[in-house]
């Protein structure tokens, strides 16, 4: 499939996660197979902007993760527009926009879902956005801000129309934050009704979910807490589309893949480096908020969960990596 010009490999992706889909995990999930394109954490258009060195770490990405897609979050189609040719003038594939956040700090500020209550205004910047770039302009937007707002197959069309070259649909509202379940029926409607290629998000924990919603009308599947849960979700779904079972992953794979997160993030370049010690504890502390979602639905899970949170330093965790999934420690670099 392709989003404009941009070639995707494969039809499954990983959403955007704050606080989850750094640069490491994405390529670690993208070394596995099946993932068509990344998405970066949501990024400031107002730090980009300013150059704010926090906000471009957070934009930050590596060539093997190829097609990159940035998402930026904001509100004023002057800045949005100026933030687009930061991060097209950082090579990235695609830029994507954020109306899909209902967190009040982001909402608060005409931004995230709360672009989704002002329609009009919502196209205005994304027709800002095209104007100011070559590269596609995208949009991962929520069913609408609540029950008696869900617009989206509205402003699916109007974006469409000043110039999104994609559509992200996430079928729940604001309101309902991640209660209930996706509407896929209501993302479907949006697929049949554009022309341009709409990607549906929400609730795909098992492969076959994956195929299936793809099979309802889809173009393309973003997946989220599915693959913090099972990083090799993309490639298994890869494996289902093409007809073949899909692959085992042994628990010794599982703990393979936090070694290898374990060692990716000690090389990164993280901001602020200054404290002795700090980077480590960030890294820890990365590897504590994959663990909350990785070790769901593995036996004795809750108890690898707790044992990750109670310790402090890497050796440790990686002792105790090894000990629980039988795991051969190896460098990767
Ligand atoms: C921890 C977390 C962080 C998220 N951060 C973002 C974000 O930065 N931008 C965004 O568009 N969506 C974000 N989302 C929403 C996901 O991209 C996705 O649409 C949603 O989780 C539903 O898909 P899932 O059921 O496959 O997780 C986030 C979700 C989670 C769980």
């Amino acid at each position: 499939m392709k989003i404009g010009t941009v070639d995707l490999a494969s039809p499954f992706a990983i959403a955007p996660m704050a606080g989850m889909t750094d640069t490491a995990f994405r390529r670690l999930v993208k070394r596995h197979g099946g993932c068509g394109l990344v998405v970066t954490e949501m990024v400031s258009s107002e730090g980009l902007v300013r150059g704010i060195d926090r906000t471009l770490e957070y934009a930050d990405y590596t060539e093997e993760e190829r097609p990159v897609s940035i998402q930026i979050f904001g509100g004023d189609p002057e800045k949005m527009a100026a933030a687009a040719q930061i991060v097209e003038g950082m090579g990235a594939d695609i830029v994507d926009v954020n109306m899909g956040c209902p967190v009040p700090k982001i909402a608060r500020h005409n931004a995230g879902c709360s672009l989704m209550r002002e329609p009009t205004h919502a196209a205005t910047v994304i027709g800002a956005m095209a104007k100011a770039v070559k590269i596609p302009v995208t949009v991962k937007m929520r069913a609408g801000w609540n029950d008696a707002e869900r617009n989206a197959p509205a402003l699916a069309r109007m974006v469409e129309d000043a110039g999104a070259a994609a559509v992200a649909v996430h079928g729940r509202t604001a309101a309902q934050s991640y209660s209930g379940l996706a509407d896929w029926d209501l993302v479907a409607q949006i697929a049949d009704a554009l022309t341009i290629p709409v990607f549906g998000s929400g609730d795909c924990v098992e492969p076959e979910q994956i195929v299936g919603k793809l099979r309802a009308g889809v173009e393309g599947v973003l997946v989220g807490r599915g693959v913090l849960r099972n990083p090799w979700i993309l490639a298994q779904a890869q494996d289902l589309a093409a007809g073949r079972p899909a692959r085992d992953v042994t628990l010794a794979d599982r703990g393979q893949f936090l070694l290898d997160y374990i060692d990716l993030l000690e090389r990164e370049r993280v901001w602020p480096s200054a404290s002795p010690g700090s980077h480590d504890k960030w890294v820890v502390n990365k590897i504590r908020a994959l663990g909350s979602w990785y070790t769901k639905g593995l036996e004795n899970g809750s108890h690898l969960r707790t044992s990750i949170n109670s310790t402090e330093s890497l050796d440790q965790l990686r002792e105790l990596i090894a000990s629980f999934f039988g795991t051969v420690q190896s460098c990767l670099m």
